[in-house]
């Protein structure tokens, strides 16, 4: 595996400030349990910098952040669809249990794209997130309050009573973060950590943020290997994990 360039001195949480691919790329078959993640979506306009979003507020200040901080969230779609095919695959390569995707509908030119029409690996349990509310009231449908968590593969462990949560969970999104435009509220890796890896395993999660993922890890008793390819989103992780462990 790829150096960490941070670890806890157990060395049970192992950082990198890499991409995804190449940190995948270093990972043997089967290196981990689980994984638990949140890819870019791919949902910024191609004109962000261009309209000069950084002078404005609200949401533009919002898409303004996640422009000015490493995301490459505005790929021409196919080849975004390709990219983030080849991730879950590589995703199932080194997990020997499931692979936890987050991911959502998302509309261009009027046509939702579901995740699953291009990510096409063998589901086995599928997660509503119900958000509690949408930013979108105008958008003539159903104002989206959703998103999915997907889970590619088979489990190589199950904690059955983690079943009695059923499949839509209503937890709120983290609001006015500063570490990061979009972290997962912390309730969303706990459960699927606690569900499908075994105690004392190891947790991945390639596209890291501000590491909520790592600390669920800190908190249940898991090992973790993490990256995000941004230095600012990288460091944010280092020092919750600092502060948490
Ligand atoms: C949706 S956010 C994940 C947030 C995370 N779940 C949290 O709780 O903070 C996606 C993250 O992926 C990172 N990222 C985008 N492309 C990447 C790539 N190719 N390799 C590694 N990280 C990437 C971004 O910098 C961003 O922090």
């Amino acid at each position: 595996m790829r150096f960490p360039d941070f670890q806890t001195p157990d060395g049970r949480i192992q950082l990198h400030c890499c991409d995804a691919g190449e940190l995948l790329a270093s990972l043997d078959d089967g290196a981990v349990d689980i994984v638990v993640t949140s890819p870019p979506y791919n949902t910024l306009p191609a004109d962000t910098r261009a309209y000069g979003f950084r002078r404005r507020s609200g949401g533009d200040r919002w898409l303004a952040k996640v422009a000015d901080e490493g995301y490459d969230d505005q790929l021409p779609e196919p080849l975004y669809q390709h990219w983030l095919a080849m991730i879950v695959a590589e995703l199932r390569r080194v997990s020997k249990g499931l692979a936890w995707v987050n991911h959502k509908l998302r509309f261009r030119e009027g046509c939702g794209l579901h995740p699953l029409r291009f990510l096409p690996e063998p589901v086995w349990s599928e997660v509503i997130w119900d958000r509690r509310g949408s930013l979108a009231m105008n958008c003539a449908r159903f104002a989206p309050s959703h998103e999915y968590l997907i889970g590619f593969g088979r489990p190589h462990w199950w904690d059955d009573s983690c079943n009695t949560l059923l499949s839509v969970w209503q937890i709120a999104p983290e609001r006015g973060c500063l570490e990061h435009p979009c972290p997962f509220p912390i309730e969303i890796p706990r459960r699927l950590i606690a569900a499908s890896c075994p105690p004392g395993g190891v947790v991945l999660d390639p596209f890291m943020g501000r590491g909520t993922t790592a600390l669920a890890c800190l908190e249940l008793g898991r090992r973790f290997i993490g990256c995000d390819r941004s230095a600012e989103y990288f460091a944010c992780a280092r020092q919750n994990v600092v502060n948490a462990a």
